[in-house]
């Protein structure tokens, strides 16, 4: 009996070994369907209910320490998601995302004890300058995630892709990547320089760091 239970302790997960593999190869993975399409609706209405409610503030570059307001770097609104104080559907997005964090420090230790999650809402004609994830005063943050929360009927014609901007060898590639619901974007948040293309149409996401201590 405690021999089975001992076995079934560990449990490994096809979906995040392969985000785990992808990570070490390439830096980035891009999950389809890291949501289900109900978990996505879901998402998308808390956030649209929050951002009538007028809840949203206009996105900052730097941290919170040191953050000033850029409308030519980043023209996205934000709100910042409390764990504590999370609605049903938040707290089902973060059960995933804690499980995900579980599974990454006990496979690779990677040491993830805090984290941090934002929706964002980038009105039309908004985009995100290239940059990178980090801090001068902070190295903190280890992956970035990105999910994206449009509507099913979302086009590429919408804009709005997010560009990761790789190293090849010493050569640079652009790995362009679609925001359609459901799909997720994880990266190492100190090496991957991207950014967020304009948008044509209101695009809606959740934007989060697993953060070392
Ligand atoms: C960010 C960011 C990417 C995206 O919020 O820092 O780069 O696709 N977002 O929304
Ligand atoms: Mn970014």
């Amino acid at each position: 009996m405690s021999v089975l239970f001992e076995q079934l302790d560990f449990v490994e997960n096809p979906l995040y070994e392969n985000v785990i593999a992808d990570i070490l190869t390439q830096k980035y993975s891009v999950v389809e369907q890291f949501f289900t399409a109900e978990e996505v609706a879901a998402l998308r209405d808390s956030l649209m209910e929050k951002h009538q409610l007028d809840a949203f503030k206009k996105a900052a570059i730097g941290n919170r320490v040191n953050e000033t307001i850029e409308k030519s770097i980043r023209g996205d609104v934000i709100l910042w998601i409390d764990e504590v104080n999370a609605n049903a559907t938040e707290q089902l997005f973060f059960d995933k995302i804690n499980h995900l964090v579980g599974y990454l420090n006990k496979t690779c230790f990677m040491g993830i004890l805090q984290k941090e999650f934002h929706y964002a809402l980038y009105p039309k004609g908004t985009f995100y300058k290239r940059h990178l994830d980090t801090f001068q005063n902070d190295d903190r943050r280890k992956l970035s995630f990105v999910c994206y929360l449009n509507d099913e009927d979302w086009q590429p014609e919408n804009g709005g892709e997010l560009v990761l901007y790789l190293d090849e060898n010493g050569v640079e590639q652009e790995k362009v990547i679609y925001p359609f619901p459901g799909r997720v974007v994880i990266f190492e948040s100190q090496v991957i320089e991207h950014e967020v293309k304009p948008v044509d149409t209101q695009r809606l996401s959740i934007t989060g760091w697993l953060k070392t201590r």
